[in-house]
């Protein structure tokens, strides 16, 4: 054990060489195969990321118009998958069926086990970042009650999920071009951030040769924590909280930096910026924006400016440098644009996809990749004899 060098959280091991994405957290810089992502502002587009991260490079027209057909043509899922749904309680947590569905796959494209060349890959990719926000909408119309409405393949990749989480059989749900905007955006947004815990779960999984739809699937579990991609709801309960009454933001910082008290201030800290994550900035500045376009009076979003104010004035988080993070405005826009609180983190999910893959596919064509398998120190008891059950007391 004398050479193994403890790191709890892993902190400071690097796992693997990695030319996805690239975070500078003392300057609050992140770029997508180098390129900036304040530059995705302008005209976001989800699908056009998805294909930049996992190919490593912008795709040309005929590459975008054959990924979005591809995208389009997959959308569908088995019909022997939606009995699956049924086997639900409608009180099932919408990322529980998430993972389980996405799992479920495998068993229905047995293809998953041959991916071999950039064509299957493509194709394999296109099918579960369309069928994973079929899922997501399956997964919320269930927990209504209502009934299912397929994807439409006149529709792009944002429209047709708020089509089929938000249409009535005889009436399509319009979406606006700054909802579509938005949503684009937290999604491209969300799409890589290294070797986060999620990322980091679909690279181990996928490091002992486990299929892309069950490396996934365990990625969609590693996000579900509030530490993580749950932050989102947990974020929104503390504003709601707030709001209530039940507290004033200056009693919730306060509470939040009592270290008995057990409580953070959710959407703020990160593991490796120490400096504004760049996406929180990108989405304070949509939410300024988007709540007035959309008539949206939020209270919430006033009481998220007032702590951050006081947040970012306070010693405690001053000298930890804790700032806002991706997760302290997306939950006040994506409540603006109607999506319930119940799928704040399954959004997240469909945001990382992409993100997942490209680790996923780029661990598989690394020569020499090796089976994840961290040591530990072992600190339990030294040799110790067996005594017999009838000997024991
Ligand atoms: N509120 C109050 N104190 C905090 C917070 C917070 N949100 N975040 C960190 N601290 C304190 C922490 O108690 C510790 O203090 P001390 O040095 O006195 O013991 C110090 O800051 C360092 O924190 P840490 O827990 O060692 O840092 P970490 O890198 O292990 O954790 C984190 C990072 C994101 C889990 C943490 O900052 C946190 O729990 N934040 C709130 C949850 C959250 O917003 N999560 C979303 C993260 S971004 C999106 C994603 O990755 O999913």
């Amino acid at each position: 054990t004398g050479l193994i060098t403890l790191d709890p959280g892993y902190g400071n091991t690097g796992s693997c060489r990695s030319a996805i994405t690239f975070i500078d957290g003392e300057q609050g810089i992140l770029r997508y195969r180098g390129i900036p992502i304040e530059q995705f502002d302008a005209a976001p587009n989800f699908v056009e990321v998805a294909w930049l991260l996992i190919f490593g490079h912008l795709p040309s027209p005929e590459e975008y118009d054959t990924f979005a057909a591809d995208l389009t043509g997959c959308a569908n899922l088995d019909e022997g998958m939606k009995h699956h749904f049924e086997g639900f309680p409608r009180t099932a947590p919408p990322m529980a069926i998430l993972s389980a569905m996405i799992n479920a796959l495998s068993c229905f494209h047995p293809e998953i086990f041959e991916l071999q060349d950039k064509d299957s890959v493509r194709i394999a990719a296109a099918g579960l970042i369309s069928k994973i926000r079929t899922i997501a909408a399956y997964a919320y119309r269930h927990s209504k009650g209502l009934p299912y409405i397929y994807p439409d393949p006149k529709l792009r990749y944002v429209p047709n999920f708020l089509h089929m989480m938000f249409s009535q059989p005889y009436e399509h749900h319009v979406c606006e071009p700054i909802v579509r905007d938005a949503l684009n955006l937290i999604l491209l947004l969300h799409a890589d951030h290294e070797q986060n815990c999620s990322t980091s779960t679909v690279r181990m999984v996928g490091s002992s040769q486990a299929n892309l739809f069950a490396s996934c699937a365990a990625g969609v579990c590693a996000l579900w924590g509030p530490l993580h991609g749950g932050a989102n709801v947990a974020v929104l309960e503390m504003l709601e909280q707030i709001h209530q009454g039940q507290m004033t933001p200056d009693d919730y910082v306060r509470l939040a930096k009592d270290k008995d008290s057990k409580v953070r201030l959710m959407g703020f800290g990160h593991r490796v910026y120490r400096n504004f994550d760049p996406r929180a900035r990108m989405l304070a500045k949509i939410a300024e924006q988007l709540l007035p376009q959309l008539g949206v009076k939020d209270p919430l979003l006033d009481i998220a400016r007032r702590l951050e104010e006081i947040a970012l004035e306070d010693p405690y988080f001053v000298e930890r440098q804790l700032y806002p993070n991706v997760d302290f405005y997306s939950g006040i826009i994506l409540r603006a644009i109607g999506i319930p609180v119940s799928m704040f983190t399954v959004i997240f999910a469909i945001g990382r996809l992409p993100g997942w893959i490209a680790h996923w596919w780029e661990q598989e064509q690394t020569p020499g990749n090796k089976i994840a398998r961290p040591r530990q120190i072992y600190i339990g008891p030294p040799e110790t004899d067996r005594v017999q059950l009838s000997e024991r007391r």
